[in-house]
């Protein structure tokens, strides 16, 4: 795992973005696994800033991205497909039908979670699979639980999980219950995972995830079995490896 020790989350977001441009000037035609939340959203912002600047273009790349809640239409403020909208695809030039992000108001949500793993199948998996992770160690909305889910599935996201995502709705009440998330095996088969965190709140997740044992009670874990993980974090979310003594 290469381990890139930023300063802050700025820094965090400038290297992230860094490594999605790095990896898009490669590879124009990438399929790039993208990721919502907090975390990601400095990344996005430099990317967009890079993209009106004409030093990047999305033109050819696909996208998909690992989850979306149960419920909320693409229109939804909260939904993962506006987030996505409004944080990247529509400020730069990827083309709309390029972009992917699970249906949460499928009718039949079990083909839908079947039919989002045949299409990343056949676009031959993520170039870059973008990764942030839950203070309990998720990644995607694969929750921590008694196995670790290869394919697609529906979950219903954790106590906690639901505490943490409550900031941005009305209330509690208002978060789903339930998400559609990528499995661990889609990106467990991307070419590089770029896994990023930020803030001392994830520091027990980031050394669970590095060094803890490799068990679904952390799903991250799972990422010390990926030969090409490349992890962005600042100093607050690496404290705890570094209190450890583990070379970052
Ligand atoms: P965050 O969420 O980026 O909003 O902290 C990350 C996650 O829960 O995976």
């Amino acid at each position: 795992m290469k381990i890139f020790r930023e300063k802050d989350y700025d820094a965090m977001s400038r290297r992230a973005a860094q490594v999605i441009a790095a990896e898009i000037t490669h590879n124009p035609a990438c399929v790039l696994g993208l990721a919502t939340g907090s975390t990601p959203e400095g990344a996005y912002k430099y990317l967009v800033d890079w993209y009106k600047k004409g030093c990047l273009s999305f033109q050819e790349v696909l996208t998909v991205n690992l989850d979306e809640y149960v419920g909320l239409s693409p229109e939804h403020e909260q939904s993962y497909r506006y987030f996505m909208q409004s944080n990247l695809f529509d400020h730069v030039d990827i083309l709309p039908d390029f972009t992917t992000v699970p249906d949460g108001l499928a009718a039949d949500l079990n083909v839908e979670c079947a039919q989002y793993d045949d299409y990343i199948r056949s676009q031959g998996y993520a170039a870059l699979q973008l990764l942030g992770i839950g203070r309990n160690g998720h990644i995607g909305f694969n929750e921590p639980g008694d196995c670790f889910i290869k394919e697609t599935h529906v979950v219903d996201l954790a106590e906690n999980t639901i505490d943490a995502n409550a900031r941005f709705f009305a209330s509690r009440d208002d978060v789903p219950k339930q998400a559609i998330s990528m499995g661990i095996g889609a990106i467990m088969n991307a070419k590089k995972v770029l896994l990023c965190a930020s803030g001392e709140e994830k520091a027990e997740a980031i050394y669970n995830t590095v060094c803890g044992p490799i068990t679904p009670k952390c799903p991250g874990s799972i990422l010390q079995l990926h030969p090409n993980v490349v992890l962005v974090a600042d100093e607050a979310a690496l404290s705890k490896l570094t209190a450890a003594g583990v070379a970052v």
